[in-house]
């Protein structure tokens, strides 16, 4: 993206990083820096440090870390432009128009286009129901029980079987409409085959559900097969205007009706029941568990989520996981048990709208679903069994949060268990105390962890080449600092360090993005991360800047020193890797010598 020079920085200095993260965190002045909470993980002790004099933030405790931008797609999970967007409308400053609608990154076409071509496609689609082609498509969702007013309302369906009847109906409505092949391509909507490099549409012989955002682009599609052939469910990728981790099925009609409670479901069909079962309030997420983006989504719009998933192992998991990334953005969940069916859309197709109803209000919330989990699956006339379960509902007592919580269910499960209201408390703080020791001692071996580059997913290499990592790193670092060093580092009669001497694959990346971003922009700034790296990405790279600031020396010389180091270690990964043999190494020798 190529926002007019200078933009940037105007940007940043109107939008002080102190005072953009002082609406999210209330921060602490510690010497030069401040100091708070970490609003993205949750820690007792702040380790969450604001460095005013390089506009960075990085958290000590889990990593995040960035510039004010960064930090705005973290806290209202927007996307790079959406961010810059953001910071603009906080202080009044005019995007460049041509800038708004163009995303991040490597691809050029437009975002409205690729809605528009969406939103198209969706048309073609549902207007196929009422078309030869189409009557499978018809039949079929008819079969599922749903009215033409709720096929309407969600804009269903039916992509044609092209290959079979021959025809190209898709492309050539599309082409039709003036869309060139490379948006069509950028929507996911089609593809190029490999063979004679023609273009064809993607979904074929499917029922279409298209995926409105909360602003009411269509912005994907799922489509489902009418038999058991394999995928049951194709959905479209991630697009210029379309990110699966931040969407939610049917959002754009529960936002409206779920301020009180969201009913949160697994599979496209399962929302359109409750729909058309007169519940506006329930949405799924596309084909994968849900994220920690999608629960914070959900945090913005409702205080509770029914959890309505199958309930079978796998759907136990994903409920687990939801649970989990719910309640640490403060939602209250509960569960909601479908005894007789495997879904909500088969539930209420059996038992009607009222006694789906019926089963809401009763669901149970996450605790005492957990308990009596834990309490059916232990046989209490069983002395031992009944000794393993107290213990079980020992710990899990200890993990509620406050004391109030901790004595409504210790006088609930005293008196279901006929223990003594006393001794449970007591065994309980003691968990507590137990669970607080080992959670401090895990934390501890993680961050070890992290800095010695065992189990590094962001740079896995990493614990590999340790020295090589480490001065990279500090080459890296001091970039990022002072990026005006950049030319004597790779200047021919400078220190002349090329991308290709970088040993782990995730720091070449972070110089190779820093020699790009200089020639695009004429200059880099830490804000163009988000442009090509990923928030924990961004966190460990504002990791190497802070790591430096604490030092004082920073200068050319430190960079040569390392990345002669750096050579060195190459020369020495060079004849590890080939198990050199003399006479490699005399060529190796004579190669670096210039003959
Ligand atoms: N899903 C998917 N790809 C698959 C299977 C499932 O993306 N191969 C996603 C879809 O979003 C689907 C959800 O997972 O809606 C739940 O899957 P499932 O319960 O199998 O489907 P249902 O939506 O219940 O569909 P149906 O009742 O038509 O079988
Ligand atoms: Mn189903």
């Amino acid at each position: 993206m190529a926002l007019p020079e200078g933009f940037l920085e105007d940007l940043k200095f109107r939008n002080p990083i102190e005072d953009v993260i002082s609406s999210y965190v209330s921060l602490k002045r510690a010497g030069s820096n401040l100091v708070g909470l970490c609003p993205f993980h949750n820690e007792k002790s702040p380790s969450f440090t604001v460095f005013p004099a390089t506009r960075g933030f990085y958290c000590f405790g889990c990593g995040a870390g960035g510039d004010a931008i960064t930090f705005i797609m973290k806290a209202e999970n927007l996307d790079y432009i959406g961010a810059v967007e953001h910071l603009c409308k906080r202080v009044g400053m005019e995007l460049p128009e041509d800038d708004y609608t163009k995303k991040r990154g490597d691809s050029d076409v437009k975002k409205a286009r690729v809605f528009a071509a969406n939103r198209d496609a969706a048309r073609f689609f549902h207007d196929m129901l009422s078309k030869p082609e189409g009557q499978a498509g018809l039949v079929y969702l008819r079969s599922r029980g749903l009215s033409d007013s709720v096929i309407r309302r969600f804009g269903l369906g039916f992509a044609p079987d092209e290959f079979t009847l021959r025809k190209n109906l898709f492309l050539d409505h599309m082409l039709g409409l003036g869309y060139t092949e490379k948006e069509l391509l950028a929507s996911f909507l089609c593809a190029k085959s490999q063979k004679n490099g023609r273009l064809y549409p993607i979904f074929r012989n499917r029922v279409m559900f298209p995926v409105i955002d909360i602003t009411g682009e269509v912005v994907a599609f799922g489509g489902r097969v009418m038999d058991d052939s394999k995928p049951k469910y194709l959905n479209s990728s991630d697009t210029p205007g379309f990110k699966k981790s931040r969407t939610l099925f049917a959002m754009n009609y529960a936002k409206n009706a779920c301020a009180e409670r969201l009913i949160l479901c697994e599979g496209y069909m399962d929302v359109i029941a409750v729909h058309a079962a007169g519940m506006a309030n329930a949405v799924a997420t596309l084909g994968t568990a849900i994220t920690a983006e999608q629960a914070r989504i959900m945090a913005r719009y409702t205080k509770e989520v029914v959890i309505a998933y199958d309930m079978d192992d796998a759907g136990r998991r994903a409920a687990e996981k939801a649970i989990h990334l719910l309640d640490s953005v403060g939602v209250r969940t509960k569960i909601l048990k479908l005894n007789g069916a495997k879904d909500p859309d088969e539930f209420i197709r059996k038992f009607g709208a009222d006694a789906f109803r019926l089963r809401l209000d009763d669901s149970e919330n996450q605790f005492d679903y957990r308990c009596s989990t834990v309490i059916a699956s232990h046989d209490l006339e069983d002395f031992n069994d009944r000794m393993a379960c107290i213990a079980e509902l020992t710990a899990l007592l200890a993990t509620l949060h406050t004391d109030v919580e901790r004595d409504v269910y210790i006088g609930r499960i005293s008196e279901k268990l006929g223990v003594s209201r006393e001794s449970l408390k007591n065994d309980v703080l003691r968990s507590r105390k137990r669970q607080e020791k080992s959670r401090e001692k895990e934390e501890t071996r993680r961050q070890i962890q992290q800095s010695a580059g065992y189990g590094d997913r962001i740079n896995p290499e990493r614990s590999k080449y340790r020295r090589a990592a480490s001065a990279e790193e500090s080459v890296l670092g001091i970039l990022l600092l002072y990026p005006e060093l950049l030319q004597q580092v790779i200047a021919k009669d400078g220190v002349a360090l090329r991308e290709e001497e970088f040993l782990t694959a995730f720091n070449r990346r972070v110089f190779a993005f820093l020699l790009q971003c200089t020639e695009e922009h004429g200059h880099f700034d830490i804000g163009y991360l988000g442009e090509a790296f990923t928030d924990e990405e961004i966190g460990r790279i504002t990791g190497m800047m802070v790591a430096r600031t604490k030092l004082t020396k920073n200068d050319m010389s430190v960079i040569r020193d390392n990345a002669a180091v750096l050579r060195a270690e190459g020369i020495r990964e060079k004849q590890h890797s080939t198990e050199a043999t003399t006479e490699d190494l005399q060529n190796l020798i004579n190669r670096r010598r210039g003959c």
